[in-house]
C-alpha cells in the first residue's frame, strides 16, 4: 500500500485521446473500472492519474489513445514563438529516462535496438506549419533518449506525440497501440460502420447486467454486439446475451465474421421494423439506424425512424432502455414521443464531419 501510494505521487498524469462529446463517458470508464482519478476534461482529452501504471491502462474502451502526459499548454499563440516554446518545454520540462522507465511498466523493454517515432497532429490557423511544430519536439528531444536508439517509421518502440488543436498543445509518450482503436476482431468493415470505442462508448450508456438481452436490429458488421461480449468477459459478471440482425446479406457476413472471434451471437437477416422476436423480449436495444445523407435520403430516414421505434417499443421489456446514434436527432424525438420513453442523456458527437446524437432513452414501466 505505501509504495502504492509513493508511486502515485511520482507517476506523471495520463490523458486519453476520446472522441469529441464522449469526454464524460471516456472519464467514467478511467473511474469505475480503471481506478483512476480524472483531472480535467477538454474537447476530446481526458487527463487523469492512476494509482498503479500497468498494462491495464491498454483496456480502456471508450478512447482511442493513451498517452504518459510530458507537458500541456492552453496559451499557445499561433505565432512563430510558439516554435521556441514547443522545443523549450520538452527538453526542459520532461524527465525524458523517467518516461522511458514508465514506458517500459506497461511495455517490457524491447530486445535489441530501440526504435522511436515523433508524431505531430494539429488543427488550426497558425502562422507554422505541422512540420515545423514536429521539428521543434525533435529538437527539444535532441540528445534525451537513450544512446544508440533509432527513428523507425513503423512499429516504433517507443513514440512521442505531439497534439496542437489551437491554442491547446499536449505532448505525450504513447502507451496505447493500434489495437485500441483497431479491435483485433474487427477485420470486416462495412461503409458505415462504428469506430470501436464510440460503439464501447454507446455499450456502457445502455448499462446492460448481467443476464439481461441485448439486440440491435440494424447490427451492420456487429461492432455494437462485439463490444457488448467484450465488456461483459472484462467484467467478468456474467454473460450477457447479444441478439442482431441486418436487412442487408452483405452486412450480416461482415457481423458473422467478427462476432466468432468475439463470443456467440444469434443473427438473422430480418426488417428491423418487423423483427421475428416476441414482445417485452429484450432489456436493452442499441442502435444506430441508416444516416439520412449516408444510405438513405433524409426523406426516408423519418418514417423508417417511426416503424423502427413502433417494433423496438414492442420488443423492449418495460422499463427497459435504448441508445441510439443518429443523424436527425428531433426526427427520432418525434418517432419516439407517441410511447413517452423518457429521454435520460443526449450526447452530441460528430460522425464523419456530420452532427449526430447519441440518446439514452428508458421506455416507461407501464
Ligand atoms: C449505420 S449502419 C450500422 C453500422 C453498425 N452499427 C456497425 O458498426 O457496423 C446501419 C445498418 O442498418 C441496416 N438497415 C437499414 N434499414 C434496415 C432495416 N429496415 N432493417 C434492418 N437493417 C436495416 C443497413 O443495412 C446498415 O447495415
Amino acid at each position: 500500500m505505501a509504495r502504492q501510494r509513493r508511486d502515485e505521487d511520482r507517476l506523471p498524469p495520463l490523458f486519453a485521446l476520446v472522441h469529441p462529446g464522449l469526454e464524460s463517458v471516456a472519464a467514467d470508464e478511467i473511474t469505475r473500472d480503471l481506478g483512476g482519478m480524472v483531472r480535467k476534461t477538454d474537447r476530446g482529452v481526458v487527463i487523469f492519474r492512476v494509482p498503479v501504471l500497468d498494462e491495464s491502462v491498454l483496456l480502456l474502451r471508450t478512447v482511442e489513445d493513451v498517452f504518459l502526459f510530458a507537458w500541456g499548454t492552453d496559451a499557445l499563440t499561433y505565432r512563430a514563438v510558439d516554435l521556441k516554446s514547443i522545443q523549450e518545454w520538452t527538453e526542459s520540462e520532461v524527465d525524458w529516462r523517467e518516461m522511458v522507465r514508465l514506458h517500459h511498466m506497461v511495455h517490457r523493454k524491447p530486445k535489441g535496438r530501440g526504435t522511436y517515432r515523433l508524431v505531430t497532429q494539429m488543427i488550426g490557423e497558425h502562422v507554422y506549419r505541422r512540420m515545423d511544430a514536429g521539428k521543434a519536439m525533435a529538437k527539444g528531444l535532441g540528445g534525451k533518449l537513450p544512446p544508440g536508439w533509432v527513428p523507425a517509421s513503423e512499429n516504433a518502440g517507443f513514440e512521442v506525440w505531439l497534439n496542437i488543436r489551437g491554442s491547446t498543445a499536449f505532448c505525450g509518450v504513447r502507451l496505447s497501440e493500434r489495437t485500441m482503436r483497431h479491435r483485433a476482431y474487427k477485420t470486416e468493415h462495412m461503409p458505415a460502420s462504428l469506430r470501436p470505442s464510440l460503439a464501447a462508448a454507446m455499450v456502457r450508456l445502455a448499462g446492460a447486467t448481467p443476464g439481461q438481452i441485448v439486440l440491435d436490429p440494424m447490427c451492420g458488421a456487429g461492432t455494437l454486439l462485439a463490444e457488448q461480449i467484450e465488456l461483459a468477459k472484462l467484467r467478468r459478471e456474467g454473460r450477457i446475451t447479444t441478439w442482431g440482425g441486418d436487412l442487408e446479406p452483405n452486412a450480416l457476413r461482415a457481423a458473422v465474421t467478427n462476432l466468432q472471434k468475439v463470443g456467440p451471437t444469434p443473427l438473422a437477416q430480418w426488417d428491423a421494423t418487423r423483427l421475428p422476436l416476441p414482445s417485452a423480449a429484450v432489456d436493452r436495444v442499441i442502435s444506430n439506424p441508416p444516416f439520412g445523407k449516408q444510405l438513405s435520403t433524409p426523406e426516408e430516414i423519418g418514417p423508417l425512424y417511426q416503424k423502427m421505434i413502433r417494433e423496438s417499443n414492442r420488443v423492449l421489456k418495460p422499463g427497459g432502455k435504448a441508445v441510439y446514434l443518429v443523424s436527425e436527432p428531433e426526427l427520432l424525438r418525434s418517432a419516439i414521443e407517441p410511447y413517452g420513453w423518457y429521454p435520460e442523456r443526449m450526447l452530441k458527437v460528430r460522425i464523419l464531419g456530420q452532427p449526430a446524437m447519441i440518446g439514452v432513452w428508458q421506455k416507461p414501466f407501464a
